[in-house]
This record gives structure tokens, sequence and C-alpha cells, in this order.
């Protein structure tokens, strides 16, 4: 045991307890009778040290070494995959550390409000390279966005990331923080200026509407950038997600039954009536086709086999903000779900709709 721990790096203390608790037992023997570890012991200590380091805990440890389908080869890809999101994480925390220290270095003072901006823009520098896998306009959500905007020529897209949702027929100016999403915008998309809501670079009612999707949640201060697209723009228009209505976790099953943890996500949110309230807004439900085109984290609800997808969940925030032991587990208990046939079985009234409303709401001021 003192030799293994030495080799491990760690004390033999460590390997009585995942001894007791179950985790690693020394299941060989040496000449003189004392336990000793095989190289299959020493094969999953190596594992579990692994995911310790990437921060599971012990009882999802014991769940991931423990799950009779996963073989050493699958274990050692998916610790690759983790390593690797972890570390191109700490990159992008790097680079944008970097960029804040040469910008006070110049002695560029960075405004609170551009700091709370550039939260969500390092989030999307981190995960947006995954964004266009499955995040593409959806032709029914379009439409009712469309509608709202009007007649309106001018248009800013607050938030715009790739550039779903932006009309073509109209004269589009978008503002996107992250310079990965700003990257993957396509060529010939509107032009893109790098800044965040809180403060846009726009005079008073520089535009006939400015519209927002999917990113509000994202901002360091919601009711800041709501404030300051009504000041440069005659009308809002703002795809979000109503909190308000108590219970409101439960409307999906995806968090009321396999992520509960989405609820802390959103837990300093501000409430839709006070988003509304605003900008002096009504708000619309935005109904989720049962086949919708974005992958955004609520489209698969009649579809539940797609959360298992690695790709897919890559291309929706909410899964990072979780962390990976609260997503594994969803998971791992959604797919058992699926194969013994309880989810259908729970979820059987959702078979014949077409579409749900999950709580998404359209502002329009
Ligand atoms: C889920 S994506 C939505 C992109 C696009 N609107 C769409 O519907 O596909 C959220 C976007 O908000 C951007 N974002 C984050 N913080 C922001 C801020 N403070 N101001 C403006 N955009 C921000 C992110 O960089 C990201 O591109």
């Amino acid at each position: 045991m003192g030799h293994v721990a030495e080799l491990a790096g760690v004390s033999v203390r460590t390997l009585h307890h995942y001894d007791q608790v179950g985790l690693v037992r020394p299941s060989a023997r040496t000449a003189a009778g004392y336990r000793a570890y095989s190289a299959g012991d020493v094969e999953r200590l190596r594992e579990v040290l692994a995911y310790r380091r990437l921060g599971f805990g012990l009882r999802e440890v014991a769940e991931l070494v423990g799950d009779p389908a996963t073989d050493t080869v699958a274990h050692l890809r998916r610790l690759r995959a983790l390593v690797l999101e972890r570390r191109d994480r700490a990159d992008a925390v790097v680079a944008a550390i970097d960029r804040e220290l040469a910008a006070r270095a110049k002695g560029v003072k960075v405004t609170p409000e551009e700091q709370l901006g550039m939260l969500g823009a390092r989030l999307y520098d981190t995960i947006g390279g995954a964004y266009p896998a499955t995040r593409r306009t959806d032709p029914r959500i379009a439409a009712q966005i469309r509608e709202a905007l009007g007649d309106a020529r001018t248009v800013l897209n607050v938030g715009a990331g790739t550039g779903s949702y932006e009309p073509a027929d109209r004269e589009v100016t978008a503002v996107e923080p992250s310079a990965v999403m700003r990257a993957q915008r396509p060529a010939g998309a509107a032009p893109c200026v790098a800044a965040a809501a809180e403060s846009l670079p726009f005079r008073d009612g520089a535009f006939d509407v400015a519209m927002a999707v999917s990113t509000v949640h994202h901002w360091g201060d919601p009711l800041a950038g709501l404030r300051e697209m009504r000041r440069v723009a005659r009308r809002v228009v703002v795809l979000t997600f109503d909190t308000d209505e108590p219970g409101w976790q439960d409307r999906f099953w995806l968090t009321r039954d396999y992520l509960p943890e989405f609820a802390s996500v959103l837990a300093d949110f501000p409430p839709l009536a006070a988003m509304a309230g605003a900008i002096g807004a009504r708000a619309e439900p935005v109904p989720v086709p049962w086949d919708c085109a974005d992958g955004l984290f609520e489209a698969y609800w009649r579809r539940p086999e797609a959360y298992l997808e690695e790709r897919v969940r890559r291309a929706v925030s909410v899964w990072t903000k979780v962390g990976p032991e609260a997503e594994q587990r969803a998971v791992r208990s959604l797919g058992a779900d699926l194969g013994s046939g309880r989810w259908a079985e729970r979820n059987s009234a959702l078979a014949g709709l077409g579409a749900a409303d999950l709580g998404l709401r359209l502002l329009v001021a």
C-alpha cells in the first residue's frame, strides 16, 4: 500500500479510505500474505484519481468507474475529452485576463459594466466553438420574431452570436462581445461590432428596432442592457425566459426530473416582469416546435435521446454552467430511464404535441 501510495502521489490514508468505501480494494496477496494491489486495481486507482483531479465527488467517481458498460479505453477517451475541455476553458480565461491586463497597462479604463459584460463573452470564447453544430435559425420562431420587428428598416442585433434570426431583408448591425462567436459568423453576414449590451456604442434612437435572442441571461446586468437597447432603438424585441411562475422548473421534464441544478443557473436572473418593466414591453409565449431546428436547451423536449449526445449539450451553455458532475448524472439517469421505458411512461402526454410552451417569451416594446 505504501509503495502504491508513493507511486500515485497520494497518502496511505487516502488509499485506506478508498478501500473502506469500496472504491479501490487491493485484491491480491503478497507471498507473505499481505493484501496488495493487482495490475487491475492500479488501473482502477488511476481512473479514480484522474476523475477526482477533475473535480468529481467520491460518489460520482464510484458510479463512473463502476459502470460495467465502460472499459478502460472508454474511460481514457472520456477523461481525455474532459481534460481537453478544462484546458480550453482555462486557455480562454487566461486570454481574457491577458486582454484585460494589456488594456490596464495601456491605461484604458475598464468600466464595471464592461467587466460584467465580458463575463458572458468569456464563457462564449470558451464554449462558442461548439455552437454552430446544432444552433441555427428555426423558421417558426424566426417568423414570430419577424412579425414583432414590424416594418423596421434598421435593426440592431445584440448578443448576435453567429447571426441566427437576423433578417436578410433589413439593414442589420450586429453586436457580439465574444471573438470566437464573431469569427464564426458566415461570410456575407451583417457587420458586427465588438461590444456588450450594457454599454452600446450607438447614439440615442440610432435604430428602428433592437433585437436580442437567447442572450439576455448571459449579460452581467440584464436590466442595464435592456435599457441600453431601449435607448438606441425605437422598438425592442427580446427572446428570453420566464421564471416568474412558481414551480417554473417543473414545466420541462429535463429540469424537473434530471437537472434541477438549472434553477441555480437562473437564480440571479431578473423576473420577466422586471425585464418587461425596464423597457415597457408586453410578453408573448414562444412555443417550441417538436422538431425545433435551433438546438436550444428546450429544443429536444420530444426527442429526449438528443440530450445524450455530447455535441447537442456542448452547444448549450446550461450544461457547462451546471458543471460536469450534474451533467454526467443527468445524462446517465436520463439514459437509464429511456432504456427502461420510464421516460416514455412518465411523458406519454407529449407524444402527440406539435409544440410546447416551456417558458420562452418574446418581449415586444
Ligand atoms: C446563446 S448565444 C445566442 C446567439 C444568437 N443571438 C442566437 O440566437 O443564436 C448568446 C450570445 O450572447 C453573447 N453575450 C454574452 N454576454 C453578452 C453581453 N454582455 N452583451 C451582449 N452579448 C453577450 C455571447 O457571447 C453569445 O454569443
